[in-house]
């Protein structure tokens, strides 16, 4: 079969990489891909919002499943389009993919299903959203954009002079444009967060295995947040049957709602999970896989990738069990200089042979790409370098050893990912509160 993956970051590398390996994928397409993806896959030179350019690709093409990548061209209707030209597509329609798109829908959602998230109240007018904030009594708080706003639009308020400037921002400045326009204001939820990601036909709901990411830029969880530094799959303490409780409690509710509005959700949903004292809660949704929880989860994946994604698509998951190698994988994301606020493009990257050689290292390029005789950096999070352990100390030693044979000027990585998952796996700590259980 023939295969389109949109997008070009570390996921997109991973999904290609998964799909090379199945003999029921003969040909695989990356649009637009990185330099990495090109040595396994064939890249195309098609943005991955450029709806009617991908269409008209995997028409010529005869592609025979398109997997999205990233949100913003699920969001946009990619997968209406692609399937009212009778292309099968792995990702919701625009329809579901509003579970990321729109925070306020997916909170009614959530609240249809009564799935337990924080609770919040929307505004789209100025002077009621401050006339809220004086209300409030308990901090911190949280304000979120509504749309899409690129990682940015969910602001931790510590006090009324915060939550009063963060309403500012998106209802009267519109620094996210229209994603502003409605804004939360949501309790703060405190606890352990799991990214537990599951495919999903429609109907029935199939768990991958649970993980975690590092969101802020420096060691010891310090400095602003980036789109991920780092992962770790699966979660000491978050067993098969609690990823179950969560299918049973949680995701097949949310897809039984969604299929009662007419919504018929088929790719991958990923619950953001919050462990709290009092259990387990929905922090958001997104509606694609997570970006670097995928290259941790995807190299213990012992089943059949494309397979799954097509039974996906065809609304045939109940022929799909996923099987997991017993070892963790550790993920350490190497950024450029610069990075989150910048970034740095057109660093040589030596060492890309020698760590992707070594056993149980997998390099994935996030951005990358090719100049001269060169492969150079081409944005913030460059690579994810991923490696698989008999044990988190294994697996992490492996993953910091094949960084270290990665050089790039400014090259930045924190130095302590999937620390605490040793320590959990070694009985030192706990990763969730004390008694949340019960
Ligand atoms: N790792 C967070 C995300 O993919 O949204």
């Amino acid at each position: 079969m023939r295969v389109l993956v949109i997008g070009g970051g570390g996921r997109e590398h991973a999904l290609v990489h998964a799909f090379c390996a199945s003999p029921q994928a003969r040909q695989v397409f990356c649009a637009p891909g990185n330099a990495g993806i090109a040595q396994e896959a064939d890249t195309v030179d098609i943005a991955a919002d450029d709806l009617p350019g991908l269409l008209a690709f995997a028409r010529r093409e005869k592609i025979d499943l398109t997997v999205v990548g990233p949100e913003v061209p699920l969001v946009a209707g990619v997968a209406d389009l692609f399937a009212e030209n009778g292309l099968p597509v792995f990702g919701p329609r625009g329809d579901g993919a509003r579970l990321e798109g729109s925070k306020v829908f997916a909170k009614e959602i959530m609240d249809e299903a009564h799935a337990p998230t924080g609770h919040y109240r929307r505004h789209t007018e100025l002077a009621a959203a401050l006339r809220d904030v004086d209300t409030q009594e308990t901090w911190p708080v949280v304000v979120k954009a509504d749309g899409l706003a690129a990682g940015k639009g969910v602001i931790i308020c510590q006090d009324a002079g915060e939550a009063r400037a963060a309403v500012r921002l998106c209802l009267a400045e519109r620094a996210f444009g229209e994603a502003g326009g409605t804004v939360l204001i949501e309790e703060f939820l405190s606890g352990t967060e799991v990214s537990l990601l599951a495919l999903c036909d429609g109907t029935r709901v199939v768990p991958m295995a649970p993980a975690q990411d590092y969101k802020r830029i420096f060691a010891g969880d310090q400095g602003p947040n980036t789109g991920g530094m780092g992962s770790y799959c699966p979660v000491p303490g978050f067993s098969d049957g609690l990823a179950e409780t969560v299918v049973e409690d949680l995701f097949q509710p949310v897809l039984d709602a969604l299929r009662r509005r007419g919504i018929e959700y088929r790719g991958v949903l990923y619950g953001g999970l919050i462990v709290t004292e009092h259990g387990i809660k929905l922090l958001e949704f997104n509606c694609r896989f997570g970006d670097p929880e995928i290259q941790a989860i995807l190299p213990r994946l012992d089943s059949d990738l494309f397979e799954a994604c097509l039974a996906t698509a065809n609304g045939e998951l109940d022929t799909v069990a996923l099987r997991w190698r017993p070892d963790p994988c550790v993920t350490i994301v190497a950024a450029s200089a610069g990075y989150p606020a910048s970034s740095s493009k057109g660093d040589v990257i030596s060492g890309l042979s020698e760590a992707a050689a070594l056993p149980d290292v997998t390099i994935y390029h996030a951005a990358t790409a090719v100049h001269g005789h060169d492969i150079v950096t081409s944005g913030g999070r460059v690579l994810a370098v991923s490696a698989l352990g008999n044990d988190f100390a294994a697996a992490r030693e492996r993953a910091y050893g094949a960084l270290a044979r990665l050089s790039f000027a400014g090259l930045q990585a924190r130095a302590d990912i999937a620390d605490r998952a040793v320590q959990a796996q070694n009985g030192e700590i706990g990763l969730f509160p004390a008694d949340w259980a019960s």
